[in-house]
């Protein structure tokens, strides 16, 4: 039987769109950008509802939104074993411009999405703007950030992580919060991980913020399993059984997400650190910090889940050993590499999912840290933070998600001493949708944190930044009401810090 006899000659009609999960594209480079969909009947089904076989899927990418100016086009096939999702990579476009493309499977067309191209290596660029996202838990709000963000003239979107969520909180206070439904149970498997994807995928605006912009993602825990290590699962699975998950949900996110070949799990390992350049304005590198770290220090105890908690700083010397990885060996080489070499543009951006600058906590009379977080791997922390001040110019700004809640900060040289010099500022963008962090603890906690120059945990949004060669403007966009898909957004505070001296200035 011949290759053509195996696939599916697609019968779609005009009306009976397989391309209800919307179109999407990614990981720009200066001659292209990853473009994607994927194909179902019924999103929700295990198999988005398409069968076994491979689809005849045929896209083209236009210099004018109409779609007459047609540059680029091909056929490719949507393969069941990818849940019929189509990641094409496009070459050989004009760096620092916009295109626009679409798909087609028999008489269906998609809707048309909207890219850009990095600019060209060298090329001298003024300014670009990007937005911050995170944590967009389905359950607990609806998404109007993403709707207004599409209004915005931004050049690419940062997702850093909890893109879903696996689990609701069954916590009476969390069931009383609760926005929408989430119709299935905890993923397991790889069909489930891709149900609740399609869910996700299914939101109006969450598509039309993809259909807008680039995105460069990466995943924090929540894509797999809350507060998740390399090795250990807050459940306590055998390990077999967490790499069977990982792989699973891993797979699922690659599945629906603009991504690379490049980026394409192997079982239960996946390559998603990576390096973007957007001309000499922006070196922009993205970080993983899920799959290769170390337990987390000082756990639980069962029955209670191996999950992040706050200790006291004299109560958990385990933190602060020095072998403890966040990276990883190769990752952090990589990193470290990558800082220690001649600059390659003005900025150092640095996307990553959790609070990079160090955060003490309130616990009772004493300090402490989350577990979770940084402060929980206090030795490779400090051997990046000395990469950072090692660099000949003060040029590094660094992104979080994680904890919920909306930070600006400048990030010290030293752990020990949170007065030490600024080395870098910090965003950490809050949640787009998820329950929020304890806004009075994290506020009584910042006498101790005199770094910290901003948080707020009341308010649901991203963050917006606007990067100039001698500065940066970072604004947080925030909902009026997380329950109202068409909410209008405001602005809840705005920093700008300059090139060269880092120091947060409200503005
Ligand atoms: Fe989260």
């Amino acid at each position: 039987m011949g290759l053509v006899s195996s696939v599916a000659r697609p019968a779609f009609s005009a009306s009976e769109s397989p391309f209800s999960l919307g179109v999407a594209s990614g990981d720009p480079w200066p001659d292209g950008a990853v473009i994607w969909t994927r194909l179902v009947r019924d999103a929700l089904a295990p198999d988005g509802g398409m069968g076994a076989l491979p689809i005849e899927v045929t896209w083209e990418v236009a210099r004018d939104e109409r779609m007459r100016d047609v540059v680029r086009s091909g056929v490719t096939l949507a393969m069941p074993e990818l849940a019929h999702s189509v990641h094409v990579e496009l070459r050989g476009l004009e760096p620092g411009r916009v295109y626009w493309y679409r798909f087609r499977a028999g008489a269906a067309e998609s809707s048309t999405g909207r890219t850009r191209t990095a600019p060209a290596p060298n090329a001298a660029v003024p300014s670009l703007r990007f937005a911050a996202a995170a944590c967009q838990h389905w359950m607990y709000g609806h998404w109007a950030a993403y709707r207004r963000m599409v209004d915005d003239d931004i050049d690419f979107v940062l997702h850093l992580g909890d893109y879903i969520y696996e689990a609701p909180s069954s916590s009476p206070a969390a069931v009383k919060q609760k926005v929408r439904d989430v119709p299935f149970d905890i993923p397991k498997s790889l069909s489930d991980y891709r149900r609740m994807h399609a869910l996700y995928k299914s939101d109006p605006a969450i598509q039309a913020a993809h259909a807008a912009f680039p995105w460069i993602a990466i995943w924090d825990d929540h894509e797999v399993e809350n507060d998740y290590t390399a090795t250990r699962s807050q459940s306590r699975l055998a390990l077999g059984a967490l790499l069977q998950q990982r792989a699973a949900a891993y797979q699922a996110y690659w599945e629906h997400m603009p991504l690379r070949m490049a980026q394409r799990p192997l079982g239960p390992d996946a390559l998603l650190y990576r390096r973007f350049a957007f001309g000499d304005l922006i070196d922009l590198i993205m970080l993983d910090e899920r799959q290769y770290r170390s337990p987390l220090a000082c756990p639980l105890q069962p029955p209670r889940p191996d999950r992040n908690h706050v200790v006291a700083l004299d109560a958990c010397p385990e933190a602060f050993e020095p072998a403890r990885t966040m990276l990883g060996q190769d990752q952090e080489l990589w990193l470290a590499n990558c800082l220690a070499e001649p600059a390659r543009a003005r900025w150092v951006v640095i996307g990553q999912q959790l609070v990079f600058a160090p955060l003490l906590r309130k616990l009772g009379e004493k300090l402490g840290f989350a577990t979770d977080g940084w402060d929980g791997y206090a030795a490779p922390h400090q051997r990046i933070l000395d990469r950072i001040a090692a660099r000949p110019n003060r040029d590094t700004l660094v992104l979080g998600g994680d904890i919920h809640a909306f930070i600006a900060a400048d990030i010290p040289a030293r752990r020990s001493d949170l007065g030490s010099p600024a080395i870098a500022s910090h965003f950490v963008t809050g949640p787009l949708s998820s329950r929020l962090a304890d806004h009075e603890r994290l506020t009584a906690a910042l006498p101790e944190n005199p770094h910290v120059k901003f948080v707020d945990a009341r308010r649901h949004g991203y963050t917006r930044c606007t990067l100039a060669r001698d500065r940066a403007l970072c604004e947080f966009r925030v909902a009026d009401d997380v329950r109202d898909p068409d909410s209008s957004l405001a602005t809840l505070a705005a920093f700008e810090t300059e090139w060269g001296k880092p120091a947060l200035r409200r503005l």
